[in-house]
C-alpha cells in the first residue's frame, strides 16, 4: 500500500514510524516532512515539499503516484475540508483520508459546535454560553454570574492560542470587549464563556469508522515552558503514556460517559467520521474517587507531543487498523498496546516559544542509546541536520517504570548537542 502522510512535525514522524513497522506499505510519501522522516525506518520512505493545504498539489501527486491511502496529521486541511475533497472529486473519490470531513473537523474548528455537539448527547463538559458582537453586553452580564477564574475561548481556530484563562471580572471584561472586537480576527467574532474546572488533564484518542472505534493509550501532554508547569504555554514539552490516575476503571467511565456517545452522535446527526478524535479531557473529582472525566476540548487529530509516545506503545499493525477505519471494519480488527511506559522530552531551541534563532548545527544524535528519535523542527542544510523550529526532536524512551523511561530520555536529551537546547527534565514527575 502507497501511504501519503501530511504534516511536518514529530507527529508525523511518529506515525511515519509506526507505518513503516508495517510489512503491508509499499511506499510511504510525508508532505512536507522534516529531516526525520525522509527514509523513515526503510529507504521507502520520501519527503514531497508539498503544503498541507494546497488540495490541488495533493490531487495531482496522489493520482500521478497512484497513492492508495492519505492519512491527515494536522487539523487544518481538515477543517479546510480535504476529506470533502477527496470525495467530491470524480478521480478520487474511493481514495480513504483518514480524518473527518469538514463538518466532523468542527467539533476542533468550532469551540461553539463542539459545546452545542456535547450538550445535545449529554456528554460531560463545563457549563457555558457563546456570544457575539451583537451579544457584547449579555456576555458581559454572564461573566458576572460566573465565579474566578473566567475561561474564554475564541469560536475558531487560533494556533493553540484563543483560550484566555482570567483571574478578575474586570480583565475578563476587557478581554471578551477585545476577542469580540476581532482580537484573533474572524475567530474570535464567537467566543464561549465557561465554568472553569480544575483537575488533572489527560489526553485520550480514539480510532473511529464512524461505527465502531478502538481506544488508543492515554497519555499526558507538558504544555508550560517550565519545570513545574510554570512559564508560557508552548505546543508541548514532553508526554508520558500511560497516565497513573487513568485507571481501569476511570476509563471505562470515559468510554460510557464520552467516547461512546460522541461516537453514536456523530453516526446519529449523520457527520462522516473515520479518523481520530483526540478528546482533551479534565479529571474532577468523584464521591467513590474513581474520578468524574469531563470533556475540555475535542480535537480531530491526534495530539503532540501525545503521539510520540502513544505510537511507541502502539502494539498493532498502524496500516491494518486504518485499512479497517477506510473499509469501515474497524470492528474486526485487534488491537494491542505495549505494557510498558514511555516518556518523551522535547529538545527545543533557546528563547523557544518567543524569539529563537533557527539553523543551528544538530551532533550527536548516535549517542541517545535506545531513544527513539522524532524529528519536529529539522531540516537538512548541505547535508548537515540543523534546527529549523522552536520544538526540535522528541527524545522518547520505553521503560519499566515511568522513571526509567524518563532516565534513559534524560541522558539521550543530554547527548544530543545544539547551541542553546533546552528541556524539561520533570517530564511525568507531578504523577508518580
Ligand atoms: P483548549 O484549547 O480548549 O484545550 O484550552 C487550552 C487549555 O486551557 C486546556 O488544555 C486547559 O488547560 C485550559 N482550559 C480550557 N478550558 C478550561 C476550563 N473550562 N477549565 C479549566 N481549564 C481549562
Ligand atoms: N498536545 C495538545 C495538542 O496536540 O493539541
Amino acid at each position: 500500500m502507497k501511504i501519503l502522510l501530511l504534516g511536518s512535525g514529530g507527529r508525523e514522524h511518529a506515525i511515519a514510524w509506526k507505518l513503516a513497522q508495517s510489512p503491508r506499505l509499499t511506499k510511504l510519501y510525508v508532505a512536507p516532512g522534516n529531516a526525520g522522516t525522509n527514509g523513515v525506518g526503510a529507504a521507502d520512505c520520501e519527503n514531497v515539499a508539498m503544503k498541507v493545504d494546497d488540495f490541488d498539489a495533493i490531487r495531482d501527486f496522489v493520482l500521478e503516484k497512484n497513492v492508495d491511502m492519505v492519512v491527515v496529521g494536522p487539523e487544518d486541511p481538515l477543517v479546510k475540508g480535504i476529506y470533502d475533497f477527496f470525495r467530491n472529486d470524480a478521480q478520487l473519490k474511493d481514495i480513504p483520508v483518514i480524518g473527518p470531513s469538514k463538518q466532523g473537523a468542527e467539533l476542533e474548528g468550532s469551540k461553539d459546535f463542539a459545546k452545542g455537539f456535547m450538550q445535545r448527547h449529554g456528554i460531560p463538559t463545563a457549563r457555558y454560553q457563546t456570544f457575539d458582537g451583537e451579544h457584547l453586553a449579555d456576555g458581559l452580564r454572564f461573566l458576572e454570574t460566573l465565579q474566578s477564574p473566567y475561561v474564554l475561548k475564541a469560536d475558531g481556530l487560533c494556533a493553540g492560542k484563543g483560550v484566555l484563562i482570567l483571574p478578575t471580572l474586570e480583565e475578563a471584561q476587557t478581554e471578551l470587549k477585545e476577542m469580540l472586537g476581532g482580537m484573533f480576527g474572524t475567530a474570535s467574532s464567537r467566543v464561549v464563556i465557561e465554568e472553569f474546572l480544575s483537575g488533572i488533564e489527560c489526553s485520550v484518542f480514539v480510532l473511529t469508522d464512524g461505527r465502531d472505534y478502538k481506544i488508543l493509550p492515554e497519555a499526558k501532554d507538558y504544555k508550560r515552558i517550565g519545570e513545574g508547569d510554570t512559564g508560557l504555554n508552548t505546543g508541548g514539552m514532553g508526554s508520558v503514556s500511560p497516565v497513573p490516575f487513568a485507571t481501569k476503571e476511570w476509563m471505562q467511565r470515559v468510554e460510557d460517559r464520552i467516547i461512546r456517545p460522541t461516537v453514536e452522535g456523530l453516526a446519529q446527526e449523520g457527520i462522516d467520521y473515520k479518523g481520530f478524535i483526540f478528546f482533551g479531557l479534565i479529571n474532577t473529582p468523584s464521591e467513590d474517587g474513581i474520578g468524574n472525566p469531563k470533556v475540555i476540548e475535542y480535537n480531530c487529530r491526534m495530539g503532540d507531543p501525545e503521539t510520540e509516545t502513544v505510537m511507541l506503545r502502539l502494539k498493532s499493525d498502524l496500516v491494518d487498523l486504518l485499512e479497517g477505519v477506510a473499509t469501515q471494519t474497524l470492528g474486526q480488527r485487534a488491537i494491542a498496546f505495549d505494557e510498558r511506559h514511555a516518556v518523551c522530552v522535547m529538545l527545543v531551541s533557546g528563547g523557544y516559544p518567543e524569539q529563537y534563532e533557527k539553523g543551528k548545527s544538530m551532533t550527536g544524535l548516535d549517542g541517545a542509546g535506545e531513544s527513539v528519535l522524532f524529528h519536529a523542527g529539522t531540516a537538512l542544510r548541505d547535508g548537515q541536520l540543523v534546527t529549523s523550529g522552536g520544538r526540535v526532536l522528541a527524545v522518547c524512551n520505553y521503560g519499566l517504570t515511568q522513571s526509567e523511561a524518563l532516565e534513559k530520555s534524560m541522558s539521550g536529551a543530554e547527548a544530543i548537542q545544539f547551541e542553546g537546547k533546552y528541556y524539561r527534565r520533570d517530564i511525568g514527575k507531578d504523577l508518580a
